[in-house]
């Protein structure tokens, strides 16, 4: 069985709980971490490790193919490198084919889109000399994607195995105003060291990304059991392991979908036009059992009497309003109910700024008063956010929302620290 090296990249943050998952992944096919960089993970292994990745992985955003790394010093070296690939073994020229580039500030290219350019032009032009035609280009769905990476020395030749990004789990039907990517909500709730025997709730679910991603995982259900991956339509890719994964992910889906498992999971948001977003998308992954309410997080109470864990991504710098009406829960699940009018009616009358501090330090009352003896996360882009909510953060982890950089703050609702404030935390 031939061994590759893989690169796989991540939310920056998230490294050592990639690792972490990338360990247990190794239970299911074999596979070694070599390192960890800002923003991804080396691992190797053989064809059944970029799948076990591809199908189970929550953290990853997608599984690189190492095909070859060399020294270059400008934009026609990128071209003689690309052109003596044998490319051929791998695709046709009836692929569709998109070349990505990702170069350091260092690299010693001038322009980085024509340095795609110039490795674009060398794969078509090896096809064309060795199968007499030319792959077609598609940069919204193509049938294979080629990875360069440029540091100031070298050149790294990818070859993707997952197709659409990974946190693209297949369950998303409408998106909201600002849902959280899945794999960050997820490697948010490894960190929390969150547990399926553990209560969580996420007062601002939005589109339910946290719950969806912790019911799933709950569930044993695989990441990305209900999707397609680049690796099915390579030529000369080792598919022999595939039918045993994904006979495994199916079966472990099914016995969830029988047993109708009580979760400790809740959710609620002020708007009901997201809580219908969010039980849409509870119900494409599979997950209808979940309880969903509509309410002002300054109103929320604890959904059980056992303290656990909330995770929250608060609106940031932006008019909060009650938007719609929630629908009534179907099934025998719990029932959505409609929030207070009276608190709602603050939010359409004061300004935005007044609006917004208003509601950080109501909602750190109710984590205060109602609330005790749980833990909570918020992801903020805002690093003052535990003086508006007055209350001391225990910890804070910097985590990339995309390009945006925040922080992941650990808010301990323990008697003690109830009355300790300070007013600005950073
Ligand atoms: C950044 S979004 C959260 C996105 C969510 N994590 C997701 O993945 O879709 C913030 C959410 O907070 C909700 N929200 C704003 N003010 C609120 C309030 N006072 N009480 C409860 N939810 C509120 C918004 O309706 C929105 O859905």
């Amino acid at each position: 069985m031939p061994s590759f090296e893989f690169f796989s990249p991540c939310p920056r943050g998230l490294e050592a709980v990639f690792v972490d998952e990338l360990h247990e992944i190794a239970l299911r096919a074999p596979l070694e971490v070599s390192a960890s960089v800002p923003g991804g993970v080396y691992f190797t292994g053989g064809p059944a490790a970029a799948m076990a990745v591809n199908l189970h992985s929550r953290i990853a955003s997608r599984v690189l193919l190492k095909v070859a790394q060399q020294s270059y010093h400008n934009e026609n070296d990128l071209f003689a490198f690309a052109s003596e690939q044998a490319w051929e073994d791998w695709f046709t020229a009836q692929h569709t084919l998109r070349v990505d580039i990702t170069a350091m500030k260092t690299a010693p290219v001038r322009n980085v889109g024509f340095a795609a350019l110039r490795v674009k032009d060398a794969i078509c032009d090896r096809l064309r000399a060795v199968t007499g035609a030319r792959p077609n280009i598609d940069t919204a769905t193509p049938d294979v994607r080629v990875f360069v990476f440029l540091s100031a020395t070298e050149c790294t030749l990818y070859l993707d195995t997952t197709g659409e990004a990974l946190f693209k789990r297949g369950w998303r039907l409408d998106k909201g105003a600002a849902p959280l990517r899945e794999n960050l909500a997820a490697g948010i709730l490894r960190l929390s060291g969150w547990t399926p025997a553990v209560p969580l709730y996420d007062p601002m679910c939005g589109s339910g990304t946290f719950i969806i991603e912790a019911a799933q995982m709950a569930l044993g259900l695989a990441a990305g059991g209900e999707r397609h991956f680049a690796f099915e339509k390579l030529q000369s890719y080792d598919m022999s392991a595939w039918p045993r994964l994904k006979a495994a992910a199916l079966e472990a889906q099914q016995i969830a979908r029988s047993q109708h498992r009580e979760l400790n999971i809740f959710g609620s948001d002020i708007s009901g036009d997201m809580l219908v977003k969010a039980q849409a998308n509870l119900e494409r992954a599979g997950l209808r059992q979940l309880w969903l309410k509509q309410v002002d997080a300054c109103a929320m109470v604890a959904p059980t009497e056992t303290p656990g864990i909330i995770v929250a991504n608060p609106p940031y710098g932006e008019r909060v309003e009650v938007r719609g009406q929630a629908p009534r829960a179907r099934g025998q699940g719990h029932e959505m109910q409609t929030g207070r009018r009276d608190q709602n009616e603050f939010f359409r009358e004061a300004q935005p700024d007044e609006a917004s501090a208003e509601f950080f330090r109501a909602f750190g009352d109710a984590l205060k008063q109602r609330f005790t003896g749980w833990q909570a996360f918020v992801l903020t882009s805002d690093r003052g956010l535990p003086g508006q909510m007055r209350l001391r953060a225990a910890k804070r982890t910097p985590l990339f929302n995309g390009p945006i950089e925040c922080r992941l703050f650990r808010f301990d609702l323990v008697t003690g620290s109830m009355r300790e404030r300070r007013s600005d935390e950073e």
